[in-house]
């Protein structure tokens, strides 16, 4: 198995453990992981994010959800960044 295989496998691992995770992403308000993801994706930051969503603003206020959304947020910067390195490399040895 080369090590290009086991990031991959990581990669999802790691993705599938934070879907688990998430299911509801907001308990307060009952918002799944599915009505969060294109926030997540739109978004840079938790406010944004919460105020496309809906999600922050049941009893606890962000409490639960915010760290969560932060999680997702920091996981699409770090796959966004993983493309942008690799899309570099790619260019890189075509030359
Ligand atoms: S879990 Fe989102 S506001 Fe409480």
């Amino acid at each position: 198995m080369s090590d290009d295989q086991t990031t991959a496998d990581e990669k999802v691992e790691r993705i599938e453990r934070i879907r688990r995770l998430a299911k509801v992403v907001c308990i307060c308000k009952g918002i799944p992981l599915g009505k969060v993801l294109p926030a997540i994706k739109a978004c840079d930051n938790v406010t944004d994010v919460n105020r496309m969503a809906g999600t922050g603003t049941g009893g606890c206020k962000g409490q639960r959800c915010g760290p969560r959304i932060k999680v997702l947020l920091r996981k699409k910067h770090e796959l966004q960044s993983d493309v942008s390195k690799t899309k570099e490399t790619a260019s890189d040895s075509d030359e």
